[in-house]
């Protein structure tokens, strides 16, 4: 009976067994992670010090991780909840299972929402919304109100409220002056602007990427171009103001290369790549006309795909980010050029990246784990992402070698428009462990 009580030896969770990889200390092999009161007590690999806390601590809160990874949380800098607005699409609520059954514990929420979120009474909605959630929700405010691209939104309100970042996701903040001014502000709170990096004019109304696939097929293209001139003029502004630029969702290898650059030159600035950027081309098109390919900015070439790997195995690209973008299947049942873009991916990206990054020998578990954990918390400023003791106990246990195939009828979003239907991927989440509590189990 004694194992039941709470002394100082016994624990409110265990998990034991487990190859641990941590970015900041490394790979444990056969470490137990000792958990009290949501947050790490300590990872223990002293034999004797395991086996008095297994000894003190009831069964029933013990995990055997053996054969399986064990990492910190895994988070998403870059989800689509869509509420308040497109409820039949996604919810907090909904996105933040999908999130959790795909291994995240923390996820930044854009605010290309209906009503947009610009404001502090939109901020506090989504995060009531995200409270008992399986999955910690940040929000990410708008850089100008209503995404309109006009008119600055109140940054310093929106901070109070809790936002961790501002974006007009979904648009380019097109207008460089007051780009500059955002920047300024955003410094002033230590946050990042996030940018969708495609310049509106030379975008116009393409869906796919400007390519030999695209004059085939007839289709209108959205130049690399574009993303290439909006991130070097954003290289400028941060460098001129001293803000931090995030470039989401990096497609095409000029802007890895403009990014690489301004990193050396001592600019502020990060970026994130997508599964699907690294995953798919645009050759793809040609081959199915899914409308689930269509996504901004768009999958390019071959030689895309290629830099994007090189920016995340050289550290140009500090962070995977999924994009998840719910979209209702009435809407993507349509003519290419009339569908919305967007693909969900929240529980597809931990076997993408697996599939795509580990084993093809581009990236290790560990450089994986940390695009994945400690690159993203620094972006957001957060004490998450690692295994330090006194953190949120936060973790993510893998399976690295299960296989499975992509079926959407078994997502928990509340969407299914992913181009990823069928594909055969290793690596399955096991648990997800949020603040000490599971959250997700696959069994
Ligand atoms: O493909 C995209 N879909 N790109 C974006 O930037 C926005 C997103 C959405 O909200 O659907």
């Amino acid at each position: 009976m004694n194992a039941a009580k709470k002394t100082n030896d016994s624990y409110d969770l265990i998990v034991t067994g487990g190859t641990v990889i941590d970015p900041k200390i490394g790979v444990l092999n056969d470490a137990t992670i000792l958990i009290r009161d949501g947050e790490f007590v300590a990872v223990e690999t002293d034999k004797k010090k395991v086996a008095a806390a297994l000894k003190a601590t009831d069964k029933s809160k013990i995990i055997d991780a053996t054969g399986k990874l064990v990492t910190p949380g895994l988070i998403d800098l870059h989800v689509h909840l869509r509420e308040p607005g497109r409820e039949d699409e996604e919810t907090v609520r909904t996105g933040a299972e999908a999130a959790s059954a795909g291994g995240f514990t923390t996820i930044c929420c854009m605010p290309n929402t209906t009503p947009a979120i610009d404001d502090q009474e939109t901020v506090r909605f989504v995060l009531s919304e995200a409270v008992g959630a399986p999955c910690r929700v940040f929000v990410v405010g708008a850089v100008t109100k209503n995404r309109a691209g006009k008119e600055l939104a109140e940054i310093g309100d929106l901070v109070k409220a809790g936002v961790v970042a501002i974006t007009d996701d979904g648009d380019f903040v097109q207008d460089p002056d007051l780009m500059r001014r955002a920047l300024e502000y955003a410094q002033m709170f230590d946050i990042p602007i996030m940018q969708h990096a495609e310049d509106k004019f030379l975008v116009g109304d393409g869906v796919m990427n400007e390519s030999f696939a695209s004059a085939k097929l007839g289709i209108k293209g959205r130049p690399a171009v574009a993303e290439e001139i909006a991130t070097l003029r954003d290289i400028q502004l941060a460098r001129f103001t001293g803000g931090r630029v995030h470039i989401q969702h990096v497609s095409c290898a000029g802007t890895v290369e403009a990014i690489r650059r301004a990193k050396a030159e001592g600019v502020k600035i990060t970026a994130e790549a997508c599964p699907h950027h690294f995953s798919l081309t645009d050759d793809e098109i040609e081959k199915k006309f899914d409308t689930n390919l269509r996504v901004n900015p768009p999958i390019r070439t071959q030689a895309d795909v290629e830099a994007v790997i090189a920016g995340l195995v050289d550290g140009a690209i500090d962070c995977i980010a999924t994009d998840h973008a719910p979209h209702s299947a009435e809407e993507k049942d349509v003519e290419f050029d009339q569908a919305p873009a967007g693909m969900v991916g929240l529980e597809t990206a931990l076997g993408l990246i697996k599939t795509r990054l580990i084993d093809t020998g581009f990236l290790s578990w560990t450089d994986a784990i940390r695009k994945l954990t400690v690159n993203p918390a620094r972006i957001i400023n957060q004490p998450l992402g690692d295994l330090s003791i006194g953190h949120s106990a936060d973790l993510t246990i893998i399976a690295p070698d299960a296989e499975w195939t992509v079926d959407p009828s078994e997502f928990k979003s509340k969407s299914r428009n992913t181009p990823f239907a069928g594909w055969k991927l290793s690596s399955k989440v096991v648990k997800t462990i949020l603040r000490g509590q599971v959250a997700y189990s696959s069994d």
